[in-house]
């Protein structure tokens, strides 16, 4: 039934005067498509078919405005209105270097109040920072200034609002943008030369006059998903690999609560880094769950019959209220699609590169983190509040600004045994430090569990209980957990957490 009105609005007047605007204009496309037949060298400084516009630093100095509207924007080729970065859903891709300054000049032309959070950044969770406790008023400026620390990972992190009780509406209209930090990782010879590619999934529900709709109260409480799957704004781009070559995907789960179980037929995928920076050698992968919040940073061969390959979402069930899809495919509110597999984009083979571009074979060392001095326990369940109906809990206790839930010490490593007691699957995140995924119980999840990485947020799935390692360091101040489908975040599912010295 949304396909069928999907089709009828891409014929409309509406959509025409959308792509002579765009022809009359800066005529992106055009460059696009040139670049994306370039295997990527030093001279080419971006070979991106999807994401025309970056913001690079110079000189150590990041300096760019960021607005927050809403409007008509291009998705899927279409005008539809959304919120938006600069005019751009995903908004504009940031990329800064270890050791630079960033100013981010940020206006609320909403008629709600937001802010930015710089997810998986390691900066300081206060000030013009990473500061969620930030709350910027409709028609207000704010300039966030921060530095990246000189030992910072190289790797793909996001940028998103994080105003809790708007979260999810906010991300699920549209506002979302990738914040790339290059280094040690980018430096690395195959991984210079092979071609890079964002791909940043979001989905949307829109109606016939191409507005978000807004979830029902069953949709809001399993977690909102939209129909419609955009890559990088886009349905179903095309990505080309050379002939011989590699090619980068980071990919990045900008969805509030959609999970993303992808396939690249007979491709594996060869994991290089994941949300915190590189891991220690390419794993090969034939399936990579992304969840809400998590980046995987893959490399993808160039070494079968050049033909079309598709991207697949796979099914997955995530669980909900009635508890272990008790109500059959489709038919709980925001759980569409999930016993089909969609197809994302479709990998093509370029021009033959005159000599086969090799894996690398060893990428960065991971840390191995010390024995911890303390073990936590944190409980995800849900339950009833009077007047609210169900609400999304940590220990038993919903979102309280006013408390601290957690204090931890500077300079100190804990464990953090996270159990999911609830019928839906939690994707725990922790700002401000990376941890490491140290032992699962429970069922096998799809991503690798046992290989040494730096994550910010991790799957726990119904039932599972897992451990994390966490070094906290370099900074004070107060920041949060949560689980990152939007919705649990919004009702309840958060704790703060301060760290002292
Ligand atoms: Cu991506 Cu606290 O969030
Ligand atoms: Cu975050
Ligand atoms: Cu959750």
């Amino acid at each position: 039934m949304k396909r069928r009105q999907f089709l009828t609005v891409s014929a409309s007047s509406a959509s025409a005067i959308f792509l002579t605007r765009c022809a009359s204009g800066q005529s992106n496309a055009r460059v696009e498509r040139a670049s994306c037949l370039l295997p990527r060298d030093a001279l080419v400084e971006r070979a991106s078919c999807l994401l025309p516009q970056t913001w690079s630093s110079k000189d150590g100095l990041l300096d760019v405005s960021l607005g927050a509207n809403y409007g008509p924007v291009s998705l899927a080729g279409q005008e539809t209105n959304l919120l938006n970065y600069n005019g751009r859903v995903p908004g504009p891709l940031l990329e800064a270097r270890p050791g630079d300054t960033v100013r981010i000049r940020f206006s609320n032309n909403l008629s709600q109040p937001t802010n930015l959070h710089y997810h998986g950044l390691h900066i300081p969770p206060t000030g013009t920072a990473d500061n969620v406790f930030l709350k910027v008023p409709p028609g207000e400026t704010w300039t966030y200034e921060f530095s990246i620390p000189k030992n910072h990972p190289a790797g793909t992190f996001w940028y998103h609002p994080h105003l809790h009780g708007l979260v999810a509406e906010q991300v699920f209209g549209g506002l979302a943008g990738l914040f790339v930090v290059r280094g040690e990782l980018d430096e690395i010879p195959e991984i210079r030369s092979a071609k890079e590619e964002f791909l940043v999934l979001q989905d949307f529900e829109l109606g016939s006059d191409r507005r978000i709709i807004s979830p029902n109260h069953m949709e809001r409480m399993t977690g909102r998903e939209g129909s419609l799957i955009a890559v990088t704004g886009r349905v179903n781009p095309s990505l080309s690999v050379p002939a011989g070559g590699l090619l980068r995907l980071r990919l990045l789960n900008a969805s509030p609560s959609r999970f993303y179980r992808l396939s690249l037929e007979e491709h594996p995928f060869y994991l290089i880094a994941t949300d915190g920076g590189a891991v220690a050698e390419p794993l090969e992968l034939q399936e990579i769950l992304l969840t809400p919040g998590e980046r995987a940073d893959v490399l993808v061969r160039g070494d079968r019959e050049p033909g079309q390959y598709r991207l697949l979402n796979l099914p997955y069930d995530r669980g909900g209220m009635m508890g272990g899809g008790m109500m059959g495919g489709g038919m709980m509110g925001g759980r569409r699609g999930r016993s089909s597999s969609q197809t994302l984009a479709t990998l093509s083979y370029g021009d033959r590169l005159p000599a086969p571009l090799p894996l690398p074979e060893k990428l960065l060392p991971v840390e191995e983190l010390p024995e911890p001095k303390m073990v936590r326990r944190f409980v995800f369940n849900h339950g009833m509040a009077p007047g609210m109906g169900m609400v999304f809990l940590i220990n038993r206790q919903m979102f309280d600004h006013r408390r601290v839930d957690t204090s931890v010490e500077l300079n100190s490593v804990e464990d953090w045994e996270l159990t999911n007691n609830g019928v839906m699957d939690h994707p725990f995140h922790l700002h401000l430090n990376h941890f490491q995924v140290i032992s699962r119980t429970g069922i096998l999840p799809v991503t690798p569990k046992s290989d040494r990485s730096w994550k910010d947020t991790v799957l726990v799935k119904t039932g599972e209980v897992v451990r994390i390692r966490v070094p906290f360091r370099d900074f004070v101040g107060k920041t949060v957990y949560h689980c990152h489908i939007l919705d649990h975040e919004d009702l309840g599912m958060m704790g703060i957490l301060e760290i002292q010295s």
